[in-house]
């Protein structure tokens, strides 16, 4: 079997992400290590049913577990109640018992989806992530959080729980489309920043696709280490959340047609900017950060007001109150929390903007 990079994330319990080429159709024996002989639930979206199902089935099967698999419509717009239902009646249906294992097969979408699924049937069964999206690869496949989306927001519903093992194969990757594969890098660039130089350097470099396997490393081993110390998001894992803030306004103002990595960029480069206008970062960071957001073809402003995010941001869940904490980015490397009570976000949001032409915040 060839030679995958491994990191430990040191949870309660704690587990192995694997990541490397071919690791879908050696994923049979892989898992044996990882999980006790069960039945296995293979959960995934419509897309990637067609192009990576039958391999991950064959080589479970030939690994000795018996597999049962379900398919739903691709797309953001069906992380909902409605596909939560249909994969619990699935599981229901075919019995599966909590000695059974799910697997999330896909990007974000499925593996929200099959996590949170797995986190509600039976009161919680484990389950595995198999990221084969950049996004999902760098950022959610690993840390246990699982959430759908409600009308009044995204992932407004959801819960903790770790995955029993994460295996990335960066051969899905390399066949990505450049939107998706950008959006992914927004998240690699956003793990630069909070990281610092090691990480940031590579990202600036562009083309992730030479490093790819090292930048996925890289920031998988610096999520494992704020998800070890903060597991349920008191404190530092809310660095995660650097650039989401007016990222998930801007996915929320424009109907869900931008998507979430595209948003997240957008959302870090307006940070960037604010924190500079209001004299927060340590000196000039604004420009380096949306130069690396660019050689990743990712954008670094909006076309909606101040005012349309600032409202959008305060229906999201990271207000708490009368105050909401938004990610400082003051140097690379050293980001920071800040609580301004809500009054404050459209001020802020507005610097973020300033540059913009026929925009006064
Ligand atoms: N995506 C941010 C986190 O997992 O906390």
């Amino acid at each position: 079997m060839p030679d995958y990079k491994e990191i430990q994330v040191n949870t309660v319990p704690a587990y192995t992400v694997r990541i490397g080429p071919g690791l879908l159709k050696n994923c049979g024996p892989l898992l044996r290590t990882a999980v006790p002989p069960c039945r296995m639930a293979v959960i995934t979206d419509s897309v990637v049913e067609e192009l990576y199902l039958e391999t991950v089935v064959t080589s479970l099967k030939a690994a000795g577990f018996a597999v049962c698999t379900y398919a739903f419509p691709a797309g953001e717009e069906n992380k909902n109640l409605s596909t939560l239902s249909g994969i619990l009646e699935f599981l229901a249906r075919e019995h599966l018992t909590r000695t059974d294992c799910l697997i999330a097969l896909g990007g974000g979408v499925a593996g929200d989806m099959a996590g949170f699924a797995a986190a509600v049937y039976l009161r919680g069964i484990r389950y595995v992530q198999m990221p084969t999206t950049l996004l999902a690869a760098v950022d959610s496949s690993v840390g246990g959080k699982t959430a759908i989306d409600l009308e009044a927001g995204k992932n407004l519903a959801g819960a903790f729980l770790q995955p029993a093992a994460v295996l990335c194969d960066t051969d899905c990757l390399k066949t990505l489309p450049q939107a998706v594969f950008a959006g992914g890098a927004a998240e690699a660039v956003k793990t630069g920043v909070l990281c610092g130089e090691s990480l940031f350097a590579l990202c600036e470099k562009g083309g992730l696709e030479t490093n790819l396997e090292e930048v996925i490393a890289r920031c998988v081993a610096y999520k494992a280490g704020v998800v070890e110390r903060d597991e349920k998001e008191q404190g530092e894992r809310k660095l995660l959340n650097l650039g989401h803030t007016v990222g998930h306004a801007i996915e929320k103002c424009s109907g869900y047609s931008i998507p979430h990595g595209q948003a997240v960029a957008a959302g870090l480069a307006i940070m960037a900017r604010a924190a500079e206008g209001l004299n927060w970062s340590g000196g000039p960071v604004a420009a380096r950060i949306c130069a690396c957001l660019e050689k990743q073809g990712l954008p670094t402003s909006t076309e909606f007001s101040a005012k349309a995010l600032e409202e959008a941001a305060l229906a999201d869940k990271k207000r708490s109150g009368d105050s909401i904490t938004i990610v400082v980015p003051k140097r690379i490397g050293a980001c920071e929390l800040v609580k301004i009570p809500v009054s404050e976000l459209l001020f802020v949001i507005g610097t973020g903007l300033a540059d913009r032409p026929g925009q006064e915040g």
